[in-house]
C-alpha cells in the first residue's frame, strides 16, 4: 500500500489517491486550487522516495532537481516522505492598494518584502493567512516596486470575495512562484505577437505587451481583450494611450453581446482573430483567460499555421473542492507508523 510521511507522521492512500487528496482528508493543511496540475499551488518537496514522472510534468527544471512535484497529480507506488513548499520558493508581501478597475475587477497591487524575481505574465500563488490558495497572473514588469495583479469577483469566491471585501492595504500574504511559460522572449523583435485573453486574462497580456515594448520590439503586437459586454472590458484608455504611443501596437477590445460603437469590436473572439490575422505562421502567441477559449484558440491557431512550439496559454481553471473536503479527520493507527 502506497504511505506519504509529513512532518513524521505516515499516512496510508486510497488506491489512485493523490498525496494531497490523501493528507487533506486526514486534515493536513496543504495549499491547493485546481485540483488537476494547472495552478502549482500544492507544491511539495521529496524528501526520500520516488515520485511519479506525472507529477513533475511541466516543472521547472531547476524545481524537479530540488524534488518539487504537484500534490495532486502525485499517486505514488510506495512510499514517499514529503515536505511543504520551502522559503526557496516563497516570499512574505503585504497588499499595497486596491483599486476597482471595473465593477468586477480589481487591481492588487503587492509590496514583496525579499527579493522575488520574476517575468512579466507569468503567475503566482497567491496565499491567505489561514492557507488559502489561488493562481493570479503578474501585470507588471519585473523593474516595478510593486506587484500587480487583476482580480475578477467570482460569485462565493473566497479569494476573490475576501480582496473585493475585507482585505486592506498592510494585510499579509505569502507568495509562491513565479510559475507558467507565457512571457516575452526577446532576440526576436520583427517577430508578429498575437496576444488575446478574456476577462482578466488581459493581466499577463497588459504586462507582455509592456514588456515587449520596453525591449524595443518593433513587430506587430496584436493584443486581443474579448469580454461578454462592455462592463467586462477594462484598461481601455490606457491601451488606447499605449497604441497612439507605439504604432506597432494593435489594441483590439471586443464584446460579444452588444451595439457597434468606435473601437470596440463585436462578435466572438476567435472569428474576429481569424479576420484581423488570417495567416499567422511564424508568429508567437500568447493565450490567456478561460480554459475553454484557451484550448480551442490554440487549436485554430494551429490549424492555420502556427507552429505548437510558438503558442504558450495559461488556461484559468477554477479551484475544485476535494473529495473529502472538512471531515477533519485525524490519522487512524492502521495507517500511522512513526
Ligand atoms: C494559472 C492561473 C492563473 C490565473 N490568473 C488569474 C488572474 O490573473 N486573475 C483572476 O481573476 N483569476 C485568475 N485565475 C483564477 C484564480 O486562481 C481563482 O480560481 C479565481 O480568482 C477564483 O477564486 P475564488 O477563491 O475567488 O473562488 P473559489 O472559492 O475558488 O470559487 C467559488 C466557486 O466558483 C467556481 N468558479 C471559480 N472560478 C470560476 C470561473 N472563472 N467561472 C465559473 N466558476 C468559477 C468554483 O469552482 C467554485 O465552485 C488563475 C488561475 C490559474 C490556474
Ligand atoms: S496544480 Fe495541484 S492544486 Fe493546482
Amino acid at each position: 500500500m502506497a504511505r506519504v510521511k509529513h512532518e513524521g507522521q505516515w499516512y496510508g492512500l486510497d488506491e489512485g489517491e493523490s498525496v494531497l487528496d490523501g493528507l487533506l482528508r486526514r486534515g493536513v493543511a496543504v495549499p491547493h486550487s485546481c485540483r488537476a496540475g494547472a495552478c502549482q499551488s500544492c507544491l511539495m518537496r521529496a524528501e526520500r522516495g520516488e515520485v511519479p514522472a506525472k507529477a513533475q510534468v511541466g516543472l521547472k527544471e531547476t524545481l524537479k532537481a530540488r524534488g518539487y512535484f504537484l500534490a495532486c497529480a502525485c499517486q505514488p507506488d510506495s512510499e514517499l516522505e514529503v515536505a511543504g513548499a520551502g522559503a526557496d520558493l516563497r516570499v512574505s508581501a503585504r497588499i499595497a492598494s486596491l483599486e476597482r478597475l471595473s465593477d468586477s475587477v480589481l487591481r492588487v497591487r503587492l509590496r514583496p518584502e525579499g527579493r522575488f524575481e520574476y517575468r512579466a505574465g507569468q503567475y503566482v500563488s497567491l496565499l491567505r493567512a489561514d492557507g488559502l490558495a489561488r493562481s493570479y497572473s503578474l501585470a507588471s514588469q519585473p523593474h516595478e516596486d510593486l506587484l500587480e495583479l487583476h482580480v475578477r469577483r467570482i460569485s462565493g469566491g473566497l479569494m476573490s470575495g475576501w480582496l473585493f471585501d475585507e482585505a486592506g492595504p498592510g494585510e499579509p500574504v505569502v507568495l509562491q512562484g513565479p510559475a507558467g511559460d507565457c512571457f516575452y522572449v526577446p532576440g526576436r523583435p520583427e517577430q508578429p505577437l498575437l496576444l488575446a485573453g478574456t476577462g482578466t486574462g488581459l493581466a499577463p497580456l497588459y504586462g507582455i505587451a509592456r514588456d515587449a515594448l520596453a525591449q524595443g520590439h518593433t513587430g506587430p503586437i496584436w493584443l486581443f481583450h474579448g469580454a461578454v459586454d462592455a462592463s467586462g472590458l477594462y484598461l481601455v484608455d490606457e491601451l488606447r494611450a499605449l497604441q497612439s504611443q507605439y504604432p506597432q501596437l494593435q489594441y483590439r477590445p471586443c464584446v460579444l453581446k452588444g451595439q457597434e460603437r468606435v473601437g470596440v469590436w463585436v462578435g466572438a473572439l476567435d472569428a474576429l482573430i481569424k479576420e484581423a490575422c488570417p495567416r499567422p505562421a511564424g508568429w508567437r502567441a500568447l493565450l490567456c483567460g478561460n480554459p475553454d477559449l484557451v484550448l480551442s484558440l490554440r487549436k485554430k491557431l494551429f490549424l492555420a499555421g502556427l507552429s505548437l512550439k510558438e503558442i504558450h496559454a495559461d488556461a484559468f481553471l477554477p479551484s475544485t473542492p476535494p473529495p473529502q473536503a472538512g471531515t477533519g479527520v485525524t490519522t487512524s493507527a492502521s495507517d500511522t507508523s512513526r
